[in-house]
């Protein structure tokens, strides 16, 4: 539905408003980076880093891998760096993983919640004000948000359950984290996310803070226009256009049905871009989404 492509347009306007941003991917995905740098050459899973890089002046970008989390947040609990090496290669945490489920959206999450806090863990970091996590779809990306309750209630004492709690805190608090969700304008992209707002205030006890339409078709025609093409001989434009015009109403409805399901929280379109998804494009979307901030 365009998640990655909305997170680094809402990255791009954080930037643009002088924010410290980072834009986070989760499960090792480049697909923001390859957004806001669509001319470099340095993508795919060779080149996909666990490093903090400005991608623009003030904007970062971080491809979030559990493993790389794990191994940093073991060097930085433990005394020992040769026990957090031993501990956090690829064996053993295949093993924890394997064993642990839920384990991955933990790790991916505390690494989210390091980016944003005052004093990092990371040596040499600074803090962020503003993290964009590109969540993965629904279902997951509510799974990644619980996991740190999930294990705080499971560990209930000791290190886990307390830190556990405190992730918990920061991302069920609406002052410092707020949801978006980003749909179409079809029926499916839209009950999805009527149920992903149930589910994140039952599971989460947040509310979505803004839901974005994404690749809105432009309504070209008036009612005029209608009764004129359907006057004309049949043609193969005047039936795509025609078309064109049906899959726009359609959308529109959509939308309609959001709106009103969604009462309170604020709904905005996106248009189709046509064309490449280059950086004019993504800067346009970004424009279109200031003025909807
Ligand atoms: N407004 C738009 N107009 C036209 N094309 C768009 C628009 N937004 C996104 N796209 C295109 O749609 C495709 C999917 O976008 P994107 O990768 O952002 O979606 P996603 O929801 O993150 O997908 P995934 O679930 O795979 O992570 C991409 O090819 C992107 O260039
Ligand atoms: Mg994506």
């Amino acid at each position: 539905v365009g998640k990655s492509t909305v997170a680094a347009a809402l990255g791009m306007v954080a930037a643009g408003r002088g924010l410290r941003t980072i834009v986070a991917e989760v499960a090792a995905r480049d697909d923001v980076s390859r957004v806001l740098r669509p001319d470099a050459d340095d993508h795919g899973p060779a080149h996909r880093t666990f490093r903090e890089r400005e991608v623009s002046p003030g904007l970062h970008h971080i491809s979030i891998d559990p493993q790389d989390a794990m191994r940093e947040y073991l060097a930085d609990q433990l005394p020992s760096r040769s026990l957090a090496g031993l501990l956090g290669g690829s064996s053993t945490f295949g093993l924890l993983v394997a064993a642990t489920p839920g384990l991955r959206e933990l790790l991916t999450v505390g690494k989210v919640w390091e980016l944003a806090q005052p004093g990092r863990r990371t040596p040499g970091a600074r803090p962020y004000d503003l993290v964009v996590l590109d969540a993965p779809a629904t279902g997951h990306g509510v799974a990644v948000l619980q996991a740190p309750a999930t294990f705080a209630d499971a560990a209930r004492v000791g290190p886990i359950a307390r830190q556990g709690r405190t992730i918990a805190t920061m991302l069920s608090d609406p002052a410092r984290t707020g949801v978006v969700a980003v749909t179409t304008p079809e029926e499916m992209p839209v009950n999805e996310t009527l149920a992903l707002r149930t589910t994140v205030r039952d599971e989460l006890g947040l509310d979505v803070d803004l839901a974005v339409v994404n690749r809105v078709l432009p309504d070209r025609f008036d009612g005029g226009d209608r009764r004129a093409l359907a006057g004309v001989v049949a043609t193969r434009a005047t039936r795509g256009a025609l078309l064109a015009d049906a899959r726009a109403r359609g959308q529109r409805s959509q939308v309609a049905r959001l709106r009103r399901a969604l009462d309170a929280v604020p709904v905005r379109s996106l248009p189709f871009a046509f064309g490449d998804m280059d950086a004019a494009t993504i800067g346009m979307l970004a424009r279109r989404l200031e003025r909807a901030l």
